[in-house]
């Protein structure tokens, strides 16, 4: 059975993702590594992991990484180059199979924003409930920049946004023009611990815990 309802939109940049968007998140990526090590997690869920790049980073260093996607195509490159150490689950992240609290460290990457508005919230609520009460809950996402080079950074952004399709183009302009990341984290009560810009302050990284 495949989740997605219409053929999946990630089979065409699936091969080619790490060698083209790789290298622009490859900060955002080292920066989630050193702030899990650094905390003591032992379990990482990497929702919407896409071809697994963190999960495989993580699990290289030592952690019990999983990722789930619902793209078959995002997955499969994950599976060809993975090391055999990460599960992978074919899933919506809207329903997560797992049990409450199964999880210390959770990250969500750029993909709340090409959602629709009740999908993202029900994404975040399952990754809160899958989440150990003093756990983090990770979130990269666009935000909106104050700065000249973090309007130009989005302005560029927002052309590979566009060419992801039209749904996922409306859903992206929507979020933007809802308040983005942070309203998204005042929505769900989450008050950030800490937050790390990237692209000129067109992207966040930030950190949440769940109280214990
Ligand atoms: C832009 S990619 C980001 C991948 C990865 N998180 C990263 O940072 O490179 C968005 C991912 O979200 C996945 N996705 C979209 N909707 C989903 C859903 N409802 N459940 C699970 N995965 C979903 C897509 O298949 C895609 O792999």
């Amino acid at each position: 059975m495949r989740l997605f309802p219409q053929q999946d939109p990630y089979s065409h940049i699936a091969r080619t993702y790490d060698s083209v968007v790789g290298p622009f998140l490859r900060p955002i990526r080292r920066e989630i590594c050193k702030v899990v090590l650094s905390q003591g997690y032992g379990s990482f869920l990497d929702i919407c992991c896409g071809t697994g790049e963190q999960c495989e980073m993580l699990a290289r260093l030592g952690l019990s990484a999983t990722g789930i996607d619902l793209s078959p195509a995002m997955l499969a490159t994950a599976r060809a180059k993975s090391s055999g150490l990460v599960c992978y689950y074919e899933e919506d992240a809207s329903r997560l199979h797992f049990s409450e609290e199964s999880f210390d460290a959770i990250l969500i990457s750029l993909a709340l924003h090409e959602k629709a508005p009740d999908v993202r919230d029900a994404i975040v609520r399952e990754a809160l409930r899958v989440l150990q009460k003093g756990g983090m809950l990770m979130i990269v996402d666009y935000t909106a920049p104050a700065s000249t080079c973090g309007k130009l950074s989005l302005a560029f952004l927002s052309i590979a946004e566009w060419f992801a399709g039209s749904e996922h183009y409306a859903h992206f302009r929507s979020f933007m023009k809802s308040g983005a990341l942070d309203a998204l984290l005042r929505k769900h009560n989450l008050s950030p611990m800490r937050r790390s810009a990237f692209h000129w302050g067109a992207t966040a990284l930030v950190l949440a815990g769940k109280q214990p």
